[in-house]
């Protein structure tokens, strides 16, 4: 039966059901049995996947399964019908389904099914075609999308910072040209951390580069905060004081992390647990101290480092002197997006 469908190249539909897995063909038939015996050791047949399913209905819970190069598909007919790219199910100019999925029979089955070697095509008790390319499937199937894995992500300490020597882009690269702007991105997702030099030290620049991958978030901060050790928001930061690690705006909706400073009274954990909060405090608090887990960097005019607040705690060790540093906060949305628009996977 799988044989017999696979395409001229890679594509093998593989159904175990009930409705027609024919060339072009609009009848059904049942082949009981022939999916298990027929399929070979590599793929996973339909009788292994049915199972996990209640005896009594076996046969018609099997998932529809498609094999394109060396993606094995297990679909389903509602997700099929639901995911239908025609004309009148989906509005290609806007990206927005036009089917109402709630009027799909939940126990809808296609009269005709057919597989060539790009194109999988079924066609609905209702006449209703579906055509789904392959590699669309592929891209967008549970099975496809589980080997696309998210953008890496690097776990370093220290010395594996170091050692990877990851660049600083230019500022002139990072706002004139899209590859400037997606080797930062790509440093900036890889690490949680990434820099721009060669920035005039200003707080517009500073908002140009900002605007380059994202919306500026404006908080009671500001749209562009400006700080000098002048006290002048009552906060911490803006005095020569240290800063332990931390992330900022932690008392938002949409935090970022940790922060002991801005942490609230304990009132919600009852008296004989909050002795293990501390103790789990305090082991959170070893780790982030480790001395190897640290980078420390000397921000000089011109440098500008964006922090994935997610990601990274920052600090600082007091200082004297006169210092100014300028910054803003930037929506993760908007940075994800830009760098998925890169082609990146974000
Ligand atoms: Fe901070």
């Amino acid at each position: 039966m799988c044989e017999s469908f696979r395409a001229a190249r890679s594509a093998c539909w593989e159904q175990g059901a009930a409705a027609a897995a024919g060339g072009g063909g609009g009848r059904s038939r049942e082949e009981p049995g022939a999916a298990a015996e027929t399929l070979g050791n590599s793929i996973r047949s339909a009788s292994q996947a049915s199972l996990h399913h209640p005896p009594a209905q076996p046969r018609a819970r099997r998932a529809p399964e498609l094999t394109y190069g060396n993606t094995l598909m297990r679909l389903d007919f509602v997700w099929l019908r639901d995911h239908c790219r025609s004309a009148s199910c989906y509005n290609a100019k806007t990206n927005q389904r036009s089917l109402d999925t709630a009027s799909v029979d939940l126990a809808i089955r296609p009269q005709a099914v057919r597989v060539d070697e790009s194109t999988l095509f079924l066609t609905w008790p209702d006449g209703h075609v579906t055509r789904y390319g392959l590699e669309w499937l592929v891209k967008n199937s549970y099975e496809g999308q589980k080997k696309q894995v998210m953008h890496p992500r690097i776990l370093w300490n220290a010395e594996i910072y170091r050692q990877a020597q990851v660049p600083s882009v230019d500022c002139r690269s990072f706002l004139e040209t899209d590859e400037g702007l997606k080797e930062f991105l790509q440093n900036f997702l890889l690490y949680g951390i990434a820099f721009v030099e060669n920035v005039a030290p200003t707080k517009e620049d500073t908002e140009i580069l900002a605007e380059r991958i994202s919306i500026i978030r404006e908080t009671i901060y500001g749209r562009m905060w400006y700080f000098t050790s002048d006290f002048s928001r009552g906060d911490t930061a803006y005095t020569k004081l240290a800063l332990d690690r931390h992330t900022d705006t932690t008392y938002f909706q949409e935090p970022c992390g940790y922060n002991n400073y801005d942490r609230a009274v304990i009132n919600t954990v009852p008296h004989d647990v909050v002795r293990r909060w501390y103790h789990a405090h305090r082991a959170l608090t070893t780790e982030l101290r480790r001395p190897e887990n640290e980078l420390w960097v000397k921000l000089k005019p011109g440098k500008a480092l964006f922090v994935d607040n997610w990601r990274v705690l920052h600090g600082r060790e007091a200082f004297t002197g006169y210092r100014q540093l300028c910054g803003c906060y930037l929506t993760r949305d908007d940075v994800l997006n830009t760098a998925r628009l890169l082609g990146l996977q974000a």
